[in-house]
């Protein structure tokens, strides 16, 4: 039966050839390491959203008088609700963990370099995405937290003249945070942001299948010297083929992906639900202390600190602009951050300031 099945699809689609082509004889380099499976571990986070995601969505109401309610039933009376909606929000911090590591180690490991430069941008672009869905989701479940949160983030375009205002009005949909803006941020959340997401995915691998994957370990320099003139593949001949050699390195880590997740559903499931995170919204009630979400901390605080407002977003903007298109910036041959002190200096500096401004934004 199963042989009949293999044959009928392999008449129409050609299986053997596909599995061939994209499993046994996909060679990937010899020297990898785990920092390569994060990139899997990524898809593996998204694949646990959208699943969960839709899970909660035959439950959700999107409407200011109900959207709170409707997510304390999902907790308390529909059968596993609390499980999926655990899932998902833990999910969503995991993912962005992943994809920042994963985001980091390529750096590191200078793998962004050409011809790797459109890989890095479209991974800048996943990275937004991967934010925006973060920003969007957190206002749904309209609580306390996320009302606040939400006006404190939609407020920072004010800063901007001429175009501030309307943008703030834009995302909010008129002055103040109100049920016009739950039913954007949840069409942008369910509608917008998916199949941009998809976009920028099949363009993130398209690229990483057409070009190879870079075979610098950390702290060797690439052996590739000569100039690109032309279109070269890496295909590793003397590498190991994508299955089982990688593949079982990607399981390995989404499996670690799962333990954690469970580890922190199970043994610290406030930790994503502050007490302010319980309390319905009310617009008319401010909370002690309003903050945005552990990610957005950073730009956050820096905003805070900086008293010329407009200079301050206009520096962020620049920064967002420096890491999109850094690959286009930084046209330095060596691969290695090892030998370069310079940029491994600005590294780390920049790495302690983030950490001290998010510990600062959290206080
Ligand atoms: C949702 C987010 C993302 C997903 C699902 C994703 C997925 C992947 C996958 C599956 C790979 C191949 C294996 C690996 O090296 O891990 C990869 C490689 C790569 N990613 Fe991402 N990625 C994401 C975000 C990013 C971000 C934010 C950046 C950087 C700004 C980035 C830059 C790259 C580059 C340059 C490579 C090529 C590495 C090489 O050739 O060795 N990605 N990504």
């Amino acid at each position: 039966m199963v042989k009949r099945i293999r044959d009928w699809l392999e008449v129409r689609i050609g299986l053997d050839e596909l599995i061939r082509q994209n499993l046994t004889e996909y060679r990937v380099p010899k020297h990898i390491n785990l920092f390569h499976a994060l990139g899997a571990v990524a898809v593996v986070g998204y694949v646990i959203q959208v699943i969960t995601g839709i899970c909660l969505l035959i439950y959700y109401i999107p409407h200011a008088d109900h959207a709170f309610r409707s997510v304390q039933d999902i907790m308390t009376k529909v059968p596993y609700g609390w499980l999926f909606r655990q899932m998902h929000v833990v999910g969503s911090n995991l993912l962005i963990t992943a994809v920042l590591l994963h985001m980091v180690t390529i750096f590191l490991m200078g793998n962004y370099k050409r011809p790797r430069e459109l890989t890095w941008v479209s991974g800048g672009m996943l990275l937004i995405i991967t934010l925006g869905f973060g920003l969007s989701g957190y206002l749904l479940p309209w609580t306390q937290l996320s009302y606040w949160a939400t006006t404190v983030v939609t407020s920072i375009p004010t800063a901007f003249p001429v175009v501030g205002d309307f943008f703030t009005r834009l995302l909010r949909g008129g002055n103040y945070v109100t049920g016009i803006t739950l039913t954007r941020f949840f069409a942008v959340h369910v509608s917008i942001l998916p199949p941009l997401f998809v976009l920028f995915i099949a363009l993130h691998i398209a690229l990483i299948r057409r070009i190879g994957l870079s075979a610098t370990p950390f702290g060797k320099s690439d052996e590739e010297k000569r100039p690109l003139t032309e279109y070269r593949k890496k295909t590793h001949p003397h590498g190991h083929p994508y299955y089982p050699y990688l593949f079982q390195r990607q399981v390995l880590m989404g499996i670690m992906y799962f333990i954690v997740m469970f580890a922190i559903v199970t043994f610290a499931p406030t930790f994503f639900f502050p007490e302010e995170a319980t309390v319905p919204a009310d617009a008319f009630q401010t909370p002690e202390n309003i903050r945005p979400e552990w990610y957005l901390l950073a730009p956050y605080q820096m905003l805070k600190l900086i008293p010329n407002k407009f200079l301050g977003i206009l520096m962020q903007i620049i920064l967002l602009a420096v890491f999109i298109f850094w690959p286009f910036l930084d046209t330095h041959k060596e691969k290695n951050i090892l030998k370069r002190p310079i940029l491994r200096g600005v590294f780390i500096v920049i790495m302690i300031s983030l950490v001290i401004l998010m510990w600062w934004g959290r206080r």
